[in-house]
């Protein structure tokens, strides 16, 4: 089975770590680690396309203190993580809006974006800063500046962040919570959801093939009739 774009909302660091009497930067940490070993099995699973919910829009309602946190290690993930990514074939994107970022995580957005741009195998999105709200408002403002008059469906998606990319097949969220916080509302249309009862940092490649089997167990129908 091929999968074209799978997405994850990578909630619980904070309620995982606290279980376990440790910091909520610590549960971060950990979830770092998780995403690397979701990146590691992309190949394995033949998965083309992944998005991460790493930072919303609505985040920034946290201390501060937690913030720079969780940029710090967004930071030295993308330094850490560039050669594993070529290595790998894998392109990386960061989508949501950069305003209000620090300016050193900026550049190893950057950085890691160029660096990577030739890659084919895989792509990944590092959602941060991302918000779908937000992204739909920038979406028709970038239409209106370029003078469009008329917007249809094919075309809002080619304005949004994940312009020219498949909608995600699979939206899973860790956690335990069964919302989407703001994610992917207009490419999630006709995803498949699916909500876990355990935290991201506790997400490997076993239960990547659990997710994988339950897809295959869904019957999509697109608003038409099954064709059995
Ligand atoms: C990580 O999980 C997702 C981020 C917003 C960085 P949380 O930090 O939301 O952890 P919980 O939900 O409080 O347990
Ligand atoms: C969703 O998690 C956002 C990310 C995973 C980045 P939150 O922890 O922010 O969501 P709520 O507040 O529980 O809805
Ligand atoms: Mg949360």
């Amino acid at each position: 089975m091929q999968i074209n774009h799978i997405a994850f909302v990578m909630d619980g660091n904070g309620r995982w770590a606290s279980q376990r009497g440790k910091s909520r930067k610590y549960g971060h940490k950990k979830g770092v680690e998780a995403l690397k070993k979701v990146l590691q099995s992309l190949k394995f699973y033949n998965i083309s396309m992944a998005s991460f919910y790493a930072f919303s829009t609505e985040n920034w309602k946290r201390p501060k203190e937690e913030i720079d946190a969780l940029f710090s290690m967004m930071k030295q993930y993308l330094k850490n993580t560039e050669t594993e990514l070529l290595n790998n074939d894998i392109k990386l994107n960061v989508l949501g809006r950069r305003e209000g970022l620090p300016l050193d995580l900026i550049e190893s957005i950057k950085k890691a974006e160029e660096l990577t741009k030739s890659c084919k195998s895989h792509t990944v999105n590092l959602m941060i800063n991302y918000g779908s709200r937000a992204e739909i408002c920038d979406a028709f403002n970038k239409a209106i500046k370029e003078g469009e008059t008329f917007i249809d469906e094919k075309k809002l998606s080619d304005y949004l962040y994940t312009a020219y990319m498949p909608d995600p097949d699979i939206i899973v969220r860790t956690g335990g919570d069964m919302r989407l916080s703001n994610f992917m509302l207009y490419q999630g249309a006709y995803s498949e959801l699916i909500f876990t009862n355990y935290y991201w940092p506790e997400i490997n490649k076993m239960r990547i093939k659990e997710i994988l089997d339950e897809f295959s167990k869904r019957k999509r129908r697109f608003g038409a009739l099954d064709n059995k």
